[in-house]
């Protein structure tokens, strides 16, 4: 699908940001693996979260799709079934990593499969871990989807410092750990995303300078996962910038996520100038929500620090367009992880800022970004390169254009945000 955007010289209005992503896929596993019934209400209706859904019910769970919520009795860690098709994860590596710590877990054979995107993203980051606690996976060429998991060794746990700072890779060793009968523990210098230890309720030690030492064993219960899940920060993200790049803007993304690991784009924004405004911020299940209010602002460059980038990893495409705005040269570092995401994403940003003409320079692990408040441009086509935040970002980029710009293969977008089209023209005043 080719989609058309008009630029705009206001955004006005109040929205919901869709279900957490993240939360929602974790909240599909965990179900899985308590022994009852869990509601959830505000589960995401988009692709990644609906990946994760399908391959839970293909494991043994009862889903029931209701109107609000959806209903999910699972099987708890020994009654797992094998699928007798693949385990097929769609675009999503969350499902894909995730899963795999289960099924290694469960000492079940399956066989993990995926679209063209995650079938190209290397899986050996945690076939070299899994193996380690007793794992037999195959993969192609080693290290790619599809992947099939056995186990016959007794599971072994381990302690594992993280070599990288990725969610995808602690929260699949800890859920492989939740089916040993002694501790799994994950050692983690640069914290990442930590929805699966608040939502299954770890044990977490904080030891000095941020370091921590999460464990995961047979003995911890894993508790019902009967909550609302917040709406994603990260797909509120593409709103924060829009508002603030657009003069005459006033926007409000109520019930936002905010988690201290997943908000980092929040504090750099506003270091940058942003008109920013947290309103009734409280707690949703295990979960802090706010709304949040945005308005057009004067923004400055920034340099990220590379212990930042596991906090605002998913917002760095969309921080590219704001940094674009932005009076002087703004630096992306320590960013290489962008090039194993859903496309090369430093690549896909860069060819983006391209197309409008932004003057800038990609580094290997990152861009810098040669920002200019006034900066326009007659119009683009933008290629997404079929990655959801590409297409988002390209499509907040367009805003600013003189004339109406394009995005190819916009459908995307439904990965993590289903209604972003309507959501954007709704904006419009
Ligand atoms: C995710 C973790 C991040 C993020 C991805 C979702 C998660 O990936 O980029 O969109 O839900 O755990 P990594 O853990 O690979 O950094």
């Amino acid at each position: 699908m080719i989609q058309k955007v008009k630029p705009s010289d206001s955004l006005q209005g109040t929205l919901s940001p869709p279900p957490d992503k993240s939360i929602s896929q974790r909240a599909a596993i965990f179900s899985l693996l308590h022994e009852g019934t869990s509601v959830i209400k505000n589960y995401s209706s988009a692709q990644d979260p609906q990946s994760s859904l399908e391959c839970v019910e293909s494991l043994g769970a009862e889903v029931i799709r209701g109107k609000d919520s959806i209903s999910i009795k699972g099987t708890g860690r020994s009654g797992i079934k094998a699928p007798e098709d693949d385990l097929d994860c769609g675009n999503s590596g969350t499902a894909m990593r995730l899963l795999a710590g289960v099924i290694a877990g469960s000492g079940k054979q399956v066989r993990m499969c995926g679209d063209a995107s995650l079938t190209s993203r290397t899986m050996t980051r945690i076939i070299e871990p899994l193996e380690k606690m007793g794992a037999y996976i195959l993969a192609r060429n080693s290290a790619y989807a599809p992947l099939m998991i056995t186990r016959e060794e007794k599971l072994k746990p381990m302690d594992f410092e993280l070599p990288i700072p990725s969610a995808q890779l602690k929260s699949c060793i800890l859920l492989a750990g939740l089916f040993g009968e002694t501790p799994t523990r994950v050692i983690e210098t640069i914290p990442s995303r930590d929805h699966t230890e608040r939502l299954l309720q770890l044990k977490v030690e904080e030891e000095k300078k941020g370091k921590k030492i999460i464990s995961a064993s047979l003995n911890d219960e894993i508790p019902n996962q009967s909550y609302t899940v917040p709406g994603d920060f990260s797909a509120a993200a593409f709103w924060l910038v829009a508002g603030c790049i657009i003069p005459n803007s006033e926007i409000k993304l109520e019930a936002t996520g905010l988690n201290p690991t997943r908000n980092a784009l929040l504090g750099i924004l506003q270091e940058m100038g942003a008109n920013i405004t947290i309103e009734n911020e409280r707690m949703e299940g295990a979960e802090p929500v706010g709304d949040v209010v945005v308005r057009s602002s004067d923004l400055r460059a920034i340099n990220i620090p590379k212990s930042i980038i596991p906090n605002c990893i998913d917002e760095l495409p969309i921080l590219a367009v704001a940094m674009s705005f932005a009076e002087g040269i703004s630096v992306i570092s320590g960013a290489e992880e962008l090039r194993h995401k859903e496309t090369d994403r430093i690549m896909a940003i860069s060819e983006m800022l391209k197309a409008a003409g932004v003057s800038f320079e990609e580094k290997e692990d990152g861009v810098e970004i040669h920002g200019n408040p006034e900066f326009s441009f007659d119009s683009a086509t933008f290629k997404s390169f079929h990655d959801h935040r590409i297409a988002m970002a390209s499509a907040v980029l367009s805003l600013k254009g003189k004339s109406e710009s394009e995005i190819l293969d916009a459908e995307c977008a439904a990965v993590s945000y289903p209604g972003f089209w309507e959501d954007l023209l709704a904006l419009y005043p």
